[in-house]
């Protein structure tokens, strides 16, 4: 919008007096609005600093929204013209589309949440399913084509495991209720026989290789568990409100393993090792592809599911939302498709930790806290303080259940990504400071007062309002710029603060100022100005993946 605009004019000044391309930032200073600092091109130029801001000066001066430039210590530090761009800026606002880019015609293919089946739905799978679900749509908003795909962890010698503990000490009716708890009790039980009795682990690779070549009985077991764990993944998904085009698990993979592994033994790289074979990686641990039994390994359906993902999909690029535990396991998927000569770009998007009282928070069975838990009191939670704050609310259920998935997304994106983050549900859930109820109630707030005016009326901006919609102004203008560094980063936190810093310089605005008052036309505006916030937050929301409400 109007200020890339501006940037862009700055910096064809600088461009055409001196060939150089200028760096303009941002002020937070009062009277400042945009700066370039001067040192690097006087270093590169060898001209003094004070002689490049008097070559530039006028130049400078006469854009358009420029209303004075100074220079203060190696910076010429440049003011706009409040009221016009003010002005401006709301009343494009009305009209103008806001983020979506046109079609470029590229495809990226989006890996995430990717649970494993038989398994509890990991505080880290939600995670990964709240970043992937952003990222999929900062991609969108780019102008990609983005296939998200569900790799379920369906596949390996732990299914093994689970069908000898299932059949060895516990029945297939264990799967008729709570499923996912009898195969952790059943799987914790396999690890206890296995350390007084070692060679159960032998039948249980047994089991998975048969399972890998085909047997019936096996795969109707395997079948039955998959069933049910997708039937509790997909209560997460729909409180999410997140989903996939695929769910593409390792088990889909387990038919083109041969290819990959006859044509590594193709191109000479694949090497006998001990009991195993491996690629070998120079610097890195070598990649172990298969086990002497044949049995594939989890790198080995990941090297399957990038060629397919590429072939298939004509993807340009693979993205992975996983832990940053999984590193190593990503350096080595590509080097190893390179020495594999394919031409994939694998981009390991990373995580921290979710944390509680300074420990990792864990969800799983036996602790008190399952996942299931963790939710059911967020929405409680929600519920309480919308019995407290408006008890009058229809639909409260749902509407806490939105409030609940707020609060947890937005803690889950609020820092960047690769930094541990801390879970604290009460802190989470605040109407006030950095949480997704705050911006869901901003979202409200607004709405609200775009309601209150009779909806045959069309808005204008007309008179300027008072200054300090001006910030504001400024503040929307960034918006295109704030998802393209979310993109090039991969960092949804950069739209969460930037969301965060909207409905703050909105509500300090809308707390100073008498929004609907006697004059018409000053009302419009006023309202125009709401308007252009509203469309701004809500994006950020949408890219979020945070229900907007109508009431809360
Ligand atoms: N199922 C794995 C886990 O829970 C994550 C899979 C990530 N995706 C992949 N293509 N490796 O750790």
């Amino acid at each position: 919008m109007i200020v890339e605009k501006i940037k862009k004019e700055i910096i064809e000044v600088f461009q055409k007096k001196y060939s150089y391309h200028q760096n303009v930032e941002y002020s937070n200073v009062d009277e400042v609005d945009l700066a370039c600092p001067l040192f690097r091109i006087s270093k590169l130029k060898n001209i003094k600093i004070e002689d490049i801001f008097d070559s530039i000066k006028s130049s400078l001066s006469n854009l358009k929204y420029i209303k004075n430039i100074s220079y203060e210590r190696g910076y010429a530090n440049i003011k706009l013209d409040e009221n016009l761009f003010s002005h401006d800026l709301f009343k494009l606002s009305l009209t103008k589309k806001i983020g979506q880019k046109d079609p470029n015609n590229k495809v990226v293919v989006i890996d995430f949440s990717s649970p494993n089946i038989a398994k509890r739905f990991s505080i880290g799978h939600v995670r990964s399913t709240v970043l992937g679900n952003s990222i999929k749509k900062i991609y969108e908003l780019m102008g990609y084509k983005v296939i998200g795909v569900n790799h379920l962890g369906d596949w390996g010698t732990q299914f093994g495991k689970m069908i000898y503990a299932l059949e060895t000490y516990g029945s297939m009716n264990m799967l008729q209720n709570d499923p996912i708890k009898n195969l952790n009790k059943l799987y914790v039980k396999f690890h206890k026989e296995e350390s007084k009795n070692p060679e159960i682990l032998s039948y249980a690779k047994k089991i998975f290789n048969e399972l890998e070549n085909g047997n019936e009985k096996y795969l109707s077991i395997w079948k039955e568990i998959k069933k049910h764990s997708l039937v509790e993944f997909q209560k997460y998904y729909k409180l999410l409100n997140v989903d996939f085009d695929y769910f593409t698990g390792e088990s889909f993979y387990n038919n083109k393993l041969n290819d990959v592994v006859e044509r590594m033994k193709r191109l000479n790289i694949l090497e006998k090792d001990q009991d195993a074979n491996i690629v070998r990686l120079n610097d890195l641990p070598p990649a172990l592809i298969s086990k002497s039994d044949g049995s594939s390994l989890y790198i080995t359906r990941d090297i399957a599911a990038a060629i397919y993902r590429s072939e298939e999909f004509k993807a340009d690029k693979l993205l992975y939302v996983v832990g940053n535990e999984q590193s190593l396991h990503f350096k080595q998927l590509q080097r190893v498709l390179n020495k594999m000569n394919e031409n994939i770009e694998i981009v390991h998007i990373n995580f921290g930790l979710v944390m509680q009282n300074g420990k990792k928070m864990s969800t799983r069975t036996g602790d008190v806290q399952t996942l299931d838990y963790v939710l059911n009191e967020a929405i409680h939670m929600a519920k309480n303080s919308i019995e407290q704050k408006n008890p009058k609310l229809s639909d409260k259920e749902k509407v806490a259940e939105k409030i609940a998935m707020s609060a947890i997304v937005y803690n889950d994106l609020k820092n960047e990504k690769h930094l541990n983050i801390d879970f604290n549900l009460a802190n989470m859930l605040k109407f006030e400071g950095q949480t997704g109820p705050y911006l869901q109630y901003t979202s409200v707030r607004m709405s609200s007062l775009l309601q209150k005016i009779d909806s045959n009326l069309v808005l204008e901006m007309n008179t300027i309002i008072d200054k300090s919609v001006f910030k504001l102004g400024l503040h929307i203008s960034r918006i295109d710029e704030a998802i393209e560094k979310a993109y090039s980063e991969n960092q949804p936190s950069i739209i969460s603060r930037f969301a965060f810093e909207l409905a703050q310089i909105f509500n300090s605005w809308y707390g100073n100022s008498k929004i609907i008052t006697d004059n018409l036309e000053k009302t419009k505006s006023n309202l125009s100005v709401v308007y252009a916030s509203k469309k701004t937050l809500d994006l950020c929301l949408k890219i979020l993946g945070i229900e907007i409400l109508n009431e809360m």
